[in-house]
């Protein structure tokens, strides 16, 4: 291989979120009524590694349903898109479904893989590598949330598909998912495609099941935040001090995940301290459920159409291909 392929095809973009950024986030959540933790700090090398094991659970539907979803309609799926594509993902992970898509689509021009957690997806970048090795993989560490550059020599002139799997949407609230979505409208311009995942509304007690498994890995997942935030922030979180806490709260729609203090406590956070109060919680996550014309409606409001909708035998997720209004 050439010295500039070589380059090209091991190009590696880091916008990794600072430290700074994850000290203000915890200290103004901290600070709130409902003290809460951003959620997308779930997502360090051993919180990745927790919701991977999620993934596997009996209890933790979306999963499995979303794979066999795309199984079962890959050819449909693929048909859609076209030839000459850029395939682009949002929070990467192990890229588990987006096998499927690269088993089906032979002539990609590139993937770029985007992802929070750096390790995670420099592992996974290097293991797709090895599976498909004539795939332009271009890895992009960053926060998807905020602006961030695509390597710029991926193109070509082919089409922008974004795919955003998992009912990762879910975990925005409404109106940032409706921001979310206007932003990845610039991303793929008017010929883009975005593909989703979306996690439909259901029996609470389904749900209830999902985010409190028996093993009690959602929990460890939960906690997490807590010892990511002794370890990089220097705080004191006593992690059997908290305990898991999840429920669907129907009027706002949304599994809400969170940590309840057991005891009167006081946390150190970089000189001051926090007071914590037995029954208190730290929000740690929301998880919005849609129904199909419920999710419809909020696409429209960022500018997009639902082109088709595939679900499973008991409507309990969606996959959903949507295109640019004109
Ligand atoms: C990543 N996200 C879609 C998961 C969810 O279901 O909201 C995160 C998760 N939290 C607890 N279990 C899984």
């Amino acid at each position: 291989m050439k010295t500039n392929e070589l380059k090209r095809r091991h190009t590696f973009h880091n916008n990794e979120p600072e430290r700074e950024e994850f000290f203000d986030a915890v200290a103004a959540g901290l600070e709130r009524e409902q003290k809460e933790f951003p959620c997308k700090y779930l997502y360090d090398e051993q919180g990745s590694r927790l919701f991977d094991k999620i993934c596997t659970l009996d209890e933790y539907y979306p999963t499995r349903t979303e794979l066999h979803i795309m199984q079962s309609n890959i050819d449909d799926i693929a048909g859609r898109f076209g030839d000459n594509v850029l395939l682009i993902e949002y929070g990467s992970g192990s890229s588990l479904k987006t096998r499927i898509l690269l088993d089906r689509l032979r002539d990609l021009s590139g993937y770029i893989p985007i992802d929070i957690s750096k390790e995670h997806l420099l592992h996974s970048a290097s293991e797709l590598k090895k599976q498909y090795p004539d795939l332009n993989v271009l890895p992009v560490c960053a926060d998807y949330t905020k602006q961030f550059n695509l390597p710029d020599n991926a193109d070509a002139g082919a089409r922008r598909v974004v795919y955003f799997p998992g009912s990762t949407i879910g975990n925005f609230h409404p109106e940032e998912a409706i921001d979310f979505l206007r932003t990845i409208s610039k991303v793929i311009s008017r010929n883009g495609l975005l593909l989703l995942g979306i996690d439909l509304k259901k029996d609470p007690i389904v749900l209830h099941r999902a985010y409190n498994d028996r093993q009690g890995v959602t929990a460890m997942f939960n906690l997490n935040s807590l010892v990511r935030a002794n370890r990089e922030l220097g705080t004191n979180f006593r992690t059997d001090l908290f305990k898991h806490y999840a429920f669907f709260n129907p009027s706002p729609g949304r599994v809400e995940m969170h940590l309840i203090s057991l005891e009167d406590q006081k946390v150190r956070l970089n000189g001051t301290t926090v007071s914590i109060e037995q029954g208190e919680s730290i929000h740690t996550e929301c998880s919005y459920k849609y129904t199909l014309h419920e999710f419809e409606q909020l696409a429209a409001k960022a500018g997009f159409r639902v082109d088709h909708v595939w679900t499973d035998e008991d409507d309990m997720f969606s996959v959903q291909l949507l295109k640019p209004l004109l």
